[in-house]
Protein backbone atom coordinates (compact mmCIF):
# COMPACT_ATOMS: atom_id res chain seq x y z
CA UNK A 1 0.00 0.00 0.00
CA UNK A 2 1.19 3.56 -0.50
CA UNK A 3 -0.14 6.72 0.99
CA UNK A 4 0.40 9.96 -0.68
CA UNK A 5 -0.25 12.72 1.45
CA UNK A 6 -1.27 16.35 0.85
CA UNK A 7 -1.27 17.06 -2.66
CA UNK A 8 -3.65 18.91 -4.32
CA UNK A 9 -6.00 17.08 -6.67
CA UNK A 10 -6.46 17.60 -10.15
CA UNK A 11 -9.21 16.33 -12.33
CA UNK A 12 -11.11 17.72 -15.12
CA UNK A 13 -14.03 18.67 -12.79
CA UNK A 14 -12.62 19.68 -9.97
CA UNK A 15 -9.72 20.87 -7.80
CA UNK A 16 -8.96 19.44 -3.71
CA UNK A 17 -6.80 18.60 -1.30
CA UNK A 18 -6.80 15.00 -0.23
CA UNK A 19 -4.69 12.17 0.34
CA UNK A 20 -5.00 8.94 -2.08
CA UNK A 21 -4.23 5.70 -1.26
CA UNK A 22 -3.19 2.94 -3.06
CA UNK A 23 -3.41 -0.54 -2.97
CA UNK A 24 -1.55 -3.08 -5.94
CA UNK A 25 -2.47 -1.45 -9.38
CA UNK A 26 -5.80 0.50 -8.04
CA UNK A 27 -6.58 3.97 -6.25
CA UNK A 28 -8.13 2.20 -3.63
CA UNK A 29 -8.98 5.64 -1.57
CA UNK A 30 -9.55 9.77 -1.87
CA UNK A 31 -9.83 11.26 1.42
CA UNK A 32 -9.04 13.82 3.60
CA UNK A 33 -6.70 12.56 6.60
CA UNK A 34 -6.30 8.77 5.52
CA UNK A 35 -5.28 6.55 8.34
CA UNK A 36 -2.99 3.82 6.71
CA UNK A 37 -0.64 2.27 9.44
CA UNK A 38 1.00 -0.31 6.95
CA UNK A 39 1.07 2.25 4.05
CA UNK A 40 4.56 3.78 2.70
CA UNK A 41 3.87 7.54 2.47
CA UNK A 42 4.87 9.98 0.06
CA UNK A 43 4.74 13.52 1.46
CA UNK A 44 3.23 15.78 -1.25
CA UNK A 45 2.07 19.03 0.51
CA UNK A 46 3.02 21.24 -1.87
CA UNK A 47 2.81 19.02 -4.86
CA UNK A 48 -0.01 18.32 -7.61
CA UNK A 49 -1.56 15.07 -8.48
CA UNK A 50 -3.04 14.65 -12.12
CA UNK A 51 -4.02 11.47 -13.56
CA UNK A 52 -1.97 10.21 -15.62
CA UNK A 53 -1.45 11.64 -19.44
CA UNK A 54 -3.42 9.78 -22.09
CA UNK A 55 -1.88 10.30 -25.47
CA UNK A 56 -4.67 9.55 -28.40
CA UNK A 57 -1.84 10.01 -31.18
CA UNK A 58 1.62 8.06 -31.61
CA UNK A 59 3.47 6.44 -34.29
CA UNK A 60 6.33 4.21 -33.06
CA UNK A 61 8.54 2.26 -35.53
CA UNK A 62 6.70 3.09 -38.28
CA UNK A 63 8.48 2.90 -41.60
CA UNK A 64 8.39 5.90 -43.98
CA UNK A 65 10.07 7.03 -46.65
CA UNK A 66 12.66 4.09 -46.45
CA UNK A 67 13.60 4.85 -42.41
CA UNK A 68 11.79 4.16 -39.31
CA UNK A 69 10.33 6.46 -36.70
CA UNK A 70 13.07 7.01 -34.56
CA UNK A 71 11.30 5.92 -31.12
CA UNK A 72 10.16 2.36 -30.51
CA UNK A 73 7.28 1.01 -28.22
CA UNK A 74 9.83 1.42 -25.41
CA UNK A 75 12.19 4.27 -26.38
CA UNK A 76 8.57 6.23 -27.11
CA UNK A 77 7.30 4.41 -24.09
CA UNK A 78 9.66 5.99 -21.74
CA UNK A 79 9.52 9.49 -23.34
CA UNK A 80 6.34 9.59 -22.95
CA UNK A 81 6.29 8.55 -18.71
CA UNK A 82 8.98 11.13 -18.35
CA UNK A 83 6.50 13.83 -19.55
CA UNK A 84 3.51 12.42 -17.47
CA UNK A 85 1.89 10.52 -19.97
CA UNK A 86 1.15 6.59 -19.08
CA UNK A 87 -0.54 5.35 -21.61
CA UNK A 88 -0.75 6.12 -25.35
CA UNK A 89 -2.55 4.83 -28.38
CA UNK A 90 -0.80 4.42 -31.43
CA UNK A 91 -1.64 3.55 -35.37
CA UNK A 92 -1.27 0.35 -36.72
CA UNK A 93 -1.07 0.62 -40.64
CA UNK A 94 -2.40 -1.99 -42.93
CA UNK A 95 0.55 -3.75 -44.62
CA UNK A 96 -0.07 -6.97 -44.45
CA UNK A 97 -2.78 -9.26 -46.26
CA UNK A 98 -5.38 -8.55 -43.76
CA UNK A 99 -6.05 -6.64 -40.97
CA UNK A 100 -5.52 -9.44 -38.41
CA UNK A 101 -2.23 -9.82 -40.14
CA UNK A 102 -1.15 -6.08 -39.46
CA UNK A 103 -2.59 -6.14 -35.94
CA UNK A 104 -0.18 -8.80 -34.93
CA UNK A 105 2.94 -7.51 -36.81
CA UNK A 106 1.95 -4.33 -34.59
CA UNK A 107 1.87 -6.51 -31.44
CA UNK A 108 5.39 -8.37 -32.50
CA UNK A 109 6.60 -4.52 -32.38
CA UNK A 110 5.19 -3.97 -29.09
CA UNK A 111 6.19 -7.27 -28.10
CA UNK A 112 8.42 -7.09 -24.58
CA UNK A 113 9.26 -3.46 -25.25
CA UNK A 114 6.02 -1.58 -24.00
CA UNK A 115 7.13 0.38 -20.56
CA UNK A 116 3.21 1.90 -20.00
CA UNK A 117 -0.07 1.10 -21.34
CA UNK A 118 -1.03 1.18 -24.60
CA UNK A 119 -3.55 0.66 -27.37
CA UNK A 120 -4.18 0.36 -30.81
CA UNK A 121 -6.07 2.24 -33.54
CA UNK A 122 -6.07 0.67 -37.39
CA UNK A 123 -5.17 2.69 -40.25
CA UNK A 124 -7.35 1.55 -43.15
CA UNK A 125 -5.92 2.26 -46.31
CA UNK A 126 -7.12 0.00 -48.85
CA UNK A 127 -11.17 -1.00 -48.62
CA UNK A 128 -11.77 -4.11 -50.17
CA UNK A 129 -14.95 -6.89 -49.19
CA UNK A 130 -13.02 -8.76 -47.00
CA UNK A 131 -11.58 -5.61 -45.09
CA UNK A 132 -15.23 -4.61 -44.52
CA UNK A 133 -15.62 -8.02 -43.43
CA UNK A 134 -12.91 -7.84 -41.03
CA UNK A 135 -13.38 -4.47 -39.75
CA UNK A 136 -15.73 -5.74 -36.71
CA UNK A 137 -13.55 -8.17 -35.43
CA UNK A 138 -10.96 -5.80 -34.61
CA UNK A 139 -13.39 -5.24 -31.71
CA UNK A 140 -12.48 -8.89 -30.51
CA UNK A 141 -8.62 -7.87 -30.36
CA UNK A 142 -8.74 -4.83 -28.17
CA UNK A 143 -9.79 -2.29 -31.29
CA UNK A 144 -12.25 0.01 -31.48
CA UNK A 145 -11.12 3.09 -33.99
CA UNK A 146 -10.40 3.54 -37.37
CA UNK A 147 -8.44 6.08 -39.18
CA UNK A 148 -8.64 6.79 -42.66
CA UNK A 149 -6.59 9.66 -44.91
CA UNK A 150 -8.31 12.18 -47.24
CA UNK A 151 -4.58 12.91 -48.19
CA UNK A 152 -1.71 10.65 -49.46
CA UNK A 153 -3.56 9.59 -52.45
CA UNK A 154 -1.65 6.23 -53.85
CA UNK A 155 -0.81 5.19 -50.49
CA UNK A 156 -3.07 5.70 -47.67
CA UNK A 157 -5.87 7.95 -49.26
CA UNK A 158 -9.70 6.60 -49.39
CA UNK A 159 -12.02 7.71 -51.61
CA UNK A 160 -14.92 9.84 -49.92
CA UNK A 161 -17.67 6.63 -50.94
CA UNK A 162 -14.99 4.07 -49.12
CA UNK A 163 -14.62 6.78 -45.74
CA UNK A 164 -18.68 6.83 -46.09
CA UNK A 165 -18.80 3.07 -46.19
CA UNK A 166 -15.76 3.00 -43.20
CA UNK A 167 -18.42 5.53 -41.29
CA UNK A 168 -21.27 3.14 -41.80
CA UNK A 169 -19.76 0.22 -40.47
CA UNK A 170 -18.26 1.50 -37.72
CA UNK A 171 -21.19 2.89 -36.59
CA UNK A 172 -22.87 -0.65 -36.91
CA UNK A 173 -20.32 -2.02 -34.69
CA UNK A 174 -19.69 0.84 -32.11
CA UNK A 175 -16.75 1.91 -33.30
CA UNK A 176 -15.64 5.57 -34.15
CA UNK A 177 -14.15 6.79 -37.36
CA UNK A 178 -11.31 9.03 -37.00
CA UNK A 179 -10.04 11.41 -40.16
CA UNK A 180 -7.24 13.18 -41.35
CA UNK A 181 -7.96 15.68 -43.41
CA UNK A 182 -6.49 17.37 -46.21
CA UNK A 183 -7.22 17.42 -49.75
CA UNK A 184 -4.91 14.86 -51.31
CA UNK A 185 -5.72 16.07 -55.22
CA UNK A 186 -4.70 19.53 -54.55
CA UNK A 187 -1.47 18.78 -53.00
CA UNK A 188 -0.72 16.25 -55.65
CA UNK A 189 -1.03 19.05 -58.21
CA UNK A 190 1.15 21.28 -56.11
CA UNK A 191 3.91 19.16 -55.39
CA UNK A 192 4.51 18.33 -59.07
CA UNK A 193 4.30 21.99 -59.73
CA UNK A 194 6.75 22.75 -56.61
CA UNK A 195 9.07 20.53 -57.91
CA UNK A 196 9.44 21.07 -61.71
CA UNK A 197 9.87 24.71 -60.70
CA UNK A 198 12.93 23.87 -58.40
CA UNK A 199 10.73 24.76 -55.07
CA UNK A 200 12.62 21.71 -52.82
CA UNK A 201 12.85 23.96 -49.72
CA UNK A 202 11.12 22.83 -46.50
CA UNK A 203 8.40 25.40 -46.34
CA UNK A 204 6.76 23.93 -49.56
CA UNK A 205 5.61 21.67 -47.65
CA UNK A 206 3.65 23.59 -46.14
CA UNK A 207 3.01 25.65 -49.02
CA UNK A 208 1.94 22.76 -51.40
CA UNK A 209 -0.73 21.11 -48.82
CA UNK A 210 -3.13 24.55 -47.91
CA UNK A 211 -5.10 24.91 -45.37
CA UNK A 212 -8.50 25.71 -47.24
CA UNK A 213 -8.03 22.12 -48.49
CA UNK A 214 -8.04 21.33 -44.70
CA UNK A 215 -10.86 23.85 -44.01
CA UNK A 216 -12.82 22.01 -46.93
CA UNK A 217 -11.94 18.37 -45.53
CA UNK A 218 -12.69 18.57 -41.85
CA UNK A 219 -16.56 19.53 -43.46
CA UNK A 220 -16.77 17.12 -46.05
CA UNK A 221 -15.57 14.46 -43.22
CA UNK A 222 -18.48 16.20 -41.42
CA UNK A 223 -20.79 16.00 -43.76
CA UNK A 224 -20.24 12.30 -44.82
CA UNK A 225 -20.50 11.32 -41.20
CA UNK A 226 -23.77 13.30 -40.96
CA UNK A 227 -24.89 10.94 -44.21
CA UNK A 228 -23.50 7.59 -42.64
CA UNK A 229 -24.98 9.02 -39.05
CA UNK A 230 -21.85 8.03 -37.76
CA UNK A 231 -19.40 9.58 -34.95
CA UNK A 232 -16.21 11.27 -36.27
CA UNK A 233 -12.79 12.45 -34.85
CA UNK A 234 -10.84 14.36 -36.49
CA UNK A 235 -6.84 14.25 -35.83
CA UNK A 236 -4.48 16.31 -35.22
CA UNK A 237 -6.29 19.45 -37.04
CA UNK A 238 -3.91 23.16 -37.51
CA UNK A 239 -6.44 25.17 -39.11
CA UNK A 240 -8.97 28.19 -37.98
CA UNK A 241 -11.19 26.90 -40.47
CA UNK A 242 -11.08 23.58 -39.79
CA UNK A 243 -12.33 24.57 -36.27
CA UNK A 244 -15.03 26.74 -37.19
CA UNK A 245 -16.26 24.00 -39.82
CA UNK A 246 -16.35 21.26 -36.71
CA UNK A 247 -18.35 23.96 -34.58
CA UNK A 248 -20.60 24.16 -37.44
CA UNK A 249 -21.13 20.70 -37.19
CA UNK A 250 -21.18 20.43 -33.98
CA UNK A 251 -23.81 23.06 -33.41
CA UNK A 252 -26.17 21.02 -35.87
CA UNK A 253 -26.11 18.27 -33.27
CA UNK A 254 -23.20 16.01 -35.40
CA UNK A 255 -21.47 13.76 -32.96
CA UNK A 256 -18.11 15.02 -33.95
CA UNK A 257 -15.00 15.64 -32.65
CA UNK A 258 -11.52 17.38 -32.85
CA UNK A 259 -8.25 16.29 -31.85
CA UNK A 260 -5.25 19.22 -32.11
CA UNK A 261 -1.29 18.75 -31.20
CA UNK A 262 1.01 21.32 -29.49
CA UNK A 263 3.08 21.69 -32.76
CA UNK A 264 -0.02 23.48 -34.29
CA UNK A 265 0.07 25.87 -31.48
CA UNK A 266 3.36 26.26 -30.57
CA UNK A 267 4.89 26.72 -33.82
CA UNK A 268 3.92 28.22 -37.39
CA UNK A 269 4.97 28.15 -41.11
CA UNK A 270 7.70 30.36 -40.59
CA UNK A 271 9.75 27.52 -38.52
CA UNK A 272 9.52 25.40 -42.02
CA UNK A 273 11.33 28.84 -43.82
CA UNK A 274 14.38 28.25 -41.55
CA UNK A 275 17.53 26.35 -42.24
CA UNK A 276 16.65 23.64 -40.09
CA UNK A 277 13.11 23.71 -40.86
CA UNK A 278 13.42 19.86 -41.79
CA UNK A 279 12.97 19.71 -38.20
CA UNK A 280 9.10 20.99 -38.40
CA UNK A 281 7.93 19.17 -41.32
CA UNK A 282 4.85 16.77 -40.32
CA UNK A 283 1.37 16.21 -42.28
CA UNK A 284 -0.54 18.23 -41.86
CA UNK A 285 1.90 20.79 -42.40
CA UNK A 286 2.18 23.78 -38.94
CA UNK A 287 0.11 27.27 -40.35
CA UNK A 288 -0.47 30.84 -38.84
CA UNK A 289 -1.00 33.00 -35.92
CA UNK A 290 -4.09 33.49 -36.61
CA UNK A 291 -4.90 29.36 -36.79
CA UNK A 292 -3.24 29.22 -33.25
CA UNK A 293 -5.45 31.69 -31.75
CA UNK A 294 -8.58 29.81 -33.09
CA UNK A 295 -7.06 26.46 -32.08
CA UNK A 296 -6.17 27.51 -28.80
CA UNK A 297 -10.07 29.07 -28.56
CA UNK A 298 -11.56 25.40 -29.48
CA UNK A 299 -9.52 24.04 -27.08
CA UNK A 300 -10.94 26.35 -24.33
CA UNK A 301 -14.26 26.85 -25.60
CA UNK A 302 -15.01 22.91 -26.12
CA UNK A 303 -15.13 22.52 -29.98
CA UNK A 304 -11.86 20.64 -29.85
CA UNK A 305 -11.89 17.57 -26.95
CA UNK A 306 -8.38 16.48 -26.97
CA UNK A 307 -4.47 17.24 -27.18
CA UNK A 308 -2.73 14.29 -28.38
CA UNK A 309 1.07 14.55 -30.14
CA UNK A 310 1.10 12.69 -33.64
CA UNK A 311 4.36 11.71 -32.27
CA UNK A 312 6.43 10.45 -34.62
CA UNK A 313 10.10 11.31 -34.21
CA UNK A 314 12.69 11.18 -36.69
CA UNK A 315 16.45 12.17 -36.60
CA UNK A 316 17.13 15.73 -37.86
CA UNK A 317 20.75 14.09 -38.84
CA UNK A 318 20.48 10.73 -39.17
CA UNK A 319 24.16 10.16 -40.09
CA UNK A 320 25.53 11.22 -36.50
CA UNK A 321 24.78 8.96 -33.39
CA UNK A 322 23.31 9.79 -30.24
CA UNK A 323 24.02 8.12 -27.22
CA UNK A 324 21.17 6.09 -25.74
CA UNK A 325 21.61 4.25 -22.71
CA UNK A 326 24.97 3.67 -23.69
CA UNK A 327 24.63 3.01 -26.78
CA UNK A 328 25.61 5.00 -30.47
CA UNK A 329 22.04 5.21 -32.60
CA UNK A 330 21.60 6.69 -35.48
CA UNK A 331 18.46 6.57 -37.81
CA UNK A 332 18.29 7.78 -41.11
CA UNK A 333 15.94 10.73 -40.77
CA UNK A 334 15.40 14.56 -41.84
CA UNK A 335 18.61 14.69 -43.99
CA UNK A 336 16.92 11.90 -46.76
CA UNK A 337 15.09 15.26 -47.72
CA UNK A 338 18.22 17.96 -47.83
CA UNK A 339 17.33 18.28 -51.39
CA UNK A 340 13.32 18.01 -51.99
CA UNK A 341 11.36 17.95 -49.11
CA UNK A 342 8.70 15.57 -50.75
CA UNK A 343 11.35 12.56 -49.22
CA UNK A 344 11.63 14.79 -45.49
CA UNK A 345 10.07 11.74 -43.27
CA UNK A 346 6.77 13.41 -42.25
CA UNK A 347 6.68 13.90 -38.32
CA UNK A 348 8.18 14.96 -34.91
CA UNK A 349 9.34 14.41 -31.39
CA UNK A 350 6.17 15.21 -28.82
CA UNK A 351 5.23 12.52 -27.00
CA UNK A 352 7.05 13.42 -24.03
CA UNK A 353 6.44 17.62 -24.57
CA UNK A 354 2.98 17.66 -24.06
CA UNK A 355 2.45 18.18 -20.40
CA UNK A 356 5.19 20.43 -19.43
CA UNK A 357 4.89 22.83 -22.52
CA UNK A 358 1.15 22.50 -22.04
CA UNK A 359 1.24 23.32 -18.52
CA UNK A 360 3.46 26.38 -18.63
CA UNK A 361 2.02 27.74 -22.08
CA UNK A 362 -1.48 26.53 -21.28
CA UNK A 363 -2.42 26.89 -17.99
CA UNK A 364 0.23 29.13 -16.20
CA UNK A 365 -0.60 31.40 -19.54
CA UNK A 366 -3.91 31.48 -18.90
CA UNK A 367 -5.45 30.23 -21.75
CA UNK A 368 -6.64 26.69 -20.27
CA UNK A 369 -7.52 25.78 -16.73
CA UNK A 370 -5.79 23.39 -14.80
CA UNK A 371 -8.95 21.81 -15.38
CA UNK A 372 -9.23 21.83 -18.73
CA UNK A 373 -5.56 20.39 -19.25
CA UNK A 374 -5.97 17.33 -17.51
CA UNK A 375 -9.74 17.17 -19.28
CA UNK A 376 -7.68 17.82 -22.81
CA UNK A 377 -4.96 15.77 -21.95
CA UNK A 378 -6.24 12.61 -19.70
CA UNK A 379 -9.61 12.22 -19.06
CA UNK A 380 -11.48 13.18 -22.74
CA UNK A 381 -9.25 10.95 -24.62
CA UNK A 382 -9.62 8.52 -22.38
CA UNK A 383 -13.51 8.98 -22.87
CA UNK A 384 -13.39 8.92 -26.25
CA UNK A 385 -11.68 5.90 -26.94
CA UNK A 386 -12.90 3.55 -24.26
CA UNK A 387 -10.48 3.82 -21.44
CA UNK A 388 -12.92 5.73 -18.74
CA UNK A 389 -12.66 5.59 -16.04
CA UNK A 390 -9.77 2.70 -15.84
CA UNK A 391 -7.39 5.38 -17.48
CA UNK A 392 -8.10 9.52 -17.35
CA UNK A 393 -9.35 9.19 -13.34
CA UNK A 394 -8.79 9.95 -10.03
CA UNK A 395 -11.24 7.65 -8.65
CA UNK A 396 -11.22 4.67 -6.42
CA UNK A 397 -10.92 1.69 -8.41
CA UNK A 398 -9.05 3.48 -11.45
CA UNK A 399 -5.78 2.39 -12.39
CA UNK A 400 -3.39 3.82 -10.02
CA UNK A 401 -1.34 6.42 -13.20
CA UNK A 402 -0.76 8.93 -11.28
CA UNK A 403 1.73 12.29 -11.83
CA UNK A 404 2.74 14.00 -8.61
CA UNK A 405 3.28 17.31 -10.40
CA UNK A 406 6.04 20.07 -8.90
CA UNK A 407 4.53 23.30 -9.52
CA UNK A 408 7.53 25.36 -8.44
CA UNK A 409 10.42 23.64 -10.43
CA UNK A 410 11.93 25.44 -13.32
CA UNK A 411 13.68 23.98 -15.99
CA UNK A 412 15.40 24.97 -18.91
CA UNK A 413 13.93 22.86 -21.09
CA UNK A 414 15.25 20.39 -24.32
CA UNK A 415 17.15 17.58 -25.05
CA UNK A 416 18.88 17.48 -21.60
CA UNK A 417 15.01 16.58 -20.11
CA UNK A 418 12.94 15.15 -22.90
CA UNK A 419 14.07 11.65 -23.68
CA UNK A 420 13.03 10.80 -27.16
CA UNK A 421 15.71 8.86 -29.29
CA UNK A 422 16.15 11.22 -31.83
CA UNK A 423 18.41 14.58 -31.59
CA UNK A 424 16.64 17.53 -31.37
CA UNK A 425 13.81 18.62 -29.64
CA UNK A 426 11.29 21.88 -30.89
CA UNK A 427 11.08 23.41 -27.34
CA UNK A 428 14.77 23.37 -26.88
CA UNK A 429 15.69 26.12 -24.55
CA UNK A 430 12.32 27.21 -23.73
CA UNK A 431 11.68 27.89 -19.99
CA UNK A 432 9.16 25.70 -18.14
CA UNK A 433 7.49 26.19 -14.95
CA UNK A 434 5.83 23.01 -13.38
CA UNK A 435 7.44 19.47 -14.14
CA UNK A 436 6.58 15.84 -13.04
CA UNK A 437 8.47 14.55 -9.92
CA UNK A 438 7.22 11.07 -9.73
CA UNK A 439 5.00 9.10 -12.10
CA UNK A 440 3.18 5.90 -11.58
CA UNK A 441 1.76 3.14 -13.41
CA UNK A 442 -0.83 0.55 -12.00
CA UNK A 443 1.08 2.00 -8.67
CA UNK A 444 4.65 1.40 -9.92
CA UNK A 445 7.28 4.46 -9.35
CA UNK A 446 8.30 4.26 -13.10
CA UNK A 447 10.03 8.13 -13.15
CA UNK A 448 11.34 9.24 -9.81
CA UNK A 449 12.60 12.95 -10.04
CA UNK A 450 14.62 12.58 -13.59
CA UNK A 451 15.59 8.75 -12.40
CA UNK A 452 13.99 6.00 -15.01
CA UNK A 453 12.57 3.40 -13.11
CA UNK A 454 10.32 1.45 -15.48
CA UNK A 455 10.97 -1.54 -17.68
CA UNK A 456 10.33 -2.28 -21.15
CA UNK A 457 8.07 -5.36 -20.92
CA UNK A 458 5.81 -3.69 -18.32
CA UNK A 459 3.48 -2.10 -20.25
CA UNK A 460 -0.02 -3.75 -20.93
CA UNK A 461 -2.25 -3.65 -23.97
CA UNK A 462 -5.37 -2.09 -23.72
CA UNK A 463 -8.14 -3.87 -25.16
CA UNK A 464 -11.03 -1.13 -25.77
CA UNK A 465 -14.33 -1.37 -26.63
CA UNK A 466 -16.92 1.71 -27.38
CA UNK A 467 -15.94 5.01 -25.98
CA UNK A 468 -17.79 8.26 -25.73
CA UNK A 469 -18.93 11.08 -27.84
CA UNK A 470 -17.92 14.36 -26.21
O1 LIG B 1 3.59 13.81 -40.23
C1 LIG B 1 2.96 12.98 -39.59
N1 LIG B 1 2.04 13.38 -38.78
N2 LIG B 1 3.17 11.68 -39.69
C2 LIG B 1 2.33 10.69 -39.18
C3 LIG B 1 1.21 10.32 -40.10
C4 LIG B 1 -0.12 11.01 -39.84
O2 LIG B 1 -0.79 11.40 -40.82
O3 LIG B 1 -0.55 11.15 -38.72
ZN1 LIG C 1 -2.81 11.82 -40.10
ZN1 LIG D 1 -0.55 10.61 -36.98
Amino acid sequence: MLLIKSPTLITASDTFKADILIEGEKIAMIGKKINAPDAQVINASGKLVFPGGVDPHTHFDLPMFGTVSSDDHYTGHKAAAFGGTTTVIDFVPQDEATLEASVAAWHAKAEGKAAIDFGFHMNVTRLTAGVEAEIPRLLDWGISTLKVFMAYNGRLRLQDGEIFQVLRIAKENGMLTMLHAENGDVIDVLVAEALATGHTQPVWHARTRPGWGAVEAVLRGCALAAQAEAPLYVVHMNTAGGVDQLAYARDRGLPVMGETCPQYLFFTEAHLAREDGAKWVASPPLRMVTDQQRLWRGLADGVLQTIGTDHCPFFFDGSTPIEYEGQQIAIPGKELGAHDFTKIPNGLPMVGDRLPVLWTFGVLAGRLTPNQFVALTSTNPAKIFGLYPRKGALLPGSDADLVIWDPEKVVEYGLAYAHHRTDYNLFEGWELTGFPEKVFLRGQLIVDQGRWLGKAGAGRFLERGTGEIL
